[in-house]
């Protein structure tokens, strides 16, 4: 009797490890990743927390105060010999650049429908959704006629230089913007309406190397000043000649970025709380 019940429970076990226990594994991975999706919405969400905050301190505290220490910014940066840097927007543009070369197809564009450089005026199409962006003063998502999903934020005069150097400008058709007003809009694109979550924090992560390989650049092109341009670990005082290391930097921008991102991949609108949630557990 207890012969039979131990092979009983042998052969239960052998069955277990040999034709359950096997399949068991690769399944669940597969199934846990099936289960956490996120809507497009949350990702564009992510990664324009990323950018405003990546945006912010460049223009704030690099060109804000790079100027004070003499430093210059300019669209003609690259060329040799210029000794300036990028404007944000051309900040923005380089990370969208280095966007282009990574797996997420995630596309970054910033518009508006005043702007400096015309390539950067929105389409009739682009321009319906900006009304609606810049009355509501928040995101408006659609679909494009290639099927890919398209988030446009508001970019918001945030700091003094955005308005003193658009109103500064020849080349602006608008010489009163004002701290606050809707200058143009970020624009996302993605070729799916929902992502896996190890698709959504690749593409976070995608976008901060994207921002970090952006800030290189121009401290790579410092190098070749005459006037030398110091590099330090930490965060100069305002007025010197010194650039923060592209650590602190980065470790600045994924500060600020934080709380928005937060709120970007935890499902926090009460209204959808139930739905929302990425993750059945
Ligand atoms: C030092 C000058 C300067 C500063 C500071 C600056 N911009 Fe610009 N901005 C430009 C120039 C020049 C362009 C056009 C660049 C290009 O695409 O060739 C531009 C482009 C833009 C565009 C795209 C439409 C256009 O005008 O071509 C938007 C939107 C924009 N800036 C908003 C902002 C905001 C918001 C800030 C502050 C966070 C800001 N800018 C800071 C000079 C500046």
């Amino acid at each position: 009797m207890m012969k039979i019940t131990l092979f009983g429970l042998f052969g239960s076990l052998m069955i277990y490890l040999f034709a359950t226990a096997p399949e068991a594994l690769p399944d669940q991975t597969a199934a846990t990743a099936g289960r956490c999706n996120f809507e497009v919405t949350a990702l564009f969400d992510g990664v324009n927390a990323i950018n405003d905050a990546a945006r912010s301190i460049y223009t704030k505290r690099i060109v804000g105060g790079g100027k004070e220490a003499g430093l210059k910014f300019g669209e003609d940066w690259q060329e040799p010999g210029v000794e300036k840097g990028p404007l944000p927007a051309l900040f923005l543009r380089l990370t969208a650049a280095r966007l282009e070369t990574k797996p997420p197809q995630l596309g970054l564009y910033l518009g508006s429908d005043a702007p400096i450089n015309k390539s950067n005026m929105f389409t009739e199409e682009q321009l319906v959704g900006f009304a609606t962006v810049e009355a509501d003063r928040a995101p408006v998502f659609s679909v494009s006629g290639q099927g890919r999903a398209i988030g446009m934020y508001p970019d918001v005069a945030g700091v003094a230089p955005c308005v003193d150097c658009h109103n500064d400008h020849e080349d602006s058709p608008k010489t009163d913007w004002k701290i606050g007003d809707v200058m143009g809009a970020t624009t996302w694109t993605y070729p799916a309406d929902a992502v896996s979550a190890d698709d959504y924090f690749a593409t976070l992560e995608a976008m901060f190397d994207s921002v970090e390989e952006a800030y290189q650049q121009y401290l790579d092109k410092t190098l070749g000043f005459a006037e030398p341009v110091t590099q330090a670990q930490e965060w100069p005082g305002a007025g010197l000649r010194i650039l923060p290391e592209k650590a602190a930097f980065m470790a600045k921008v994924r500060a600020q970025a934080a709380p928005a991102l937060l709120n970007a991949f935890l499902p926090h609108r009460p209204e959808k709380s139930e739905e929302m949630s990425p993750c059945v557990f």
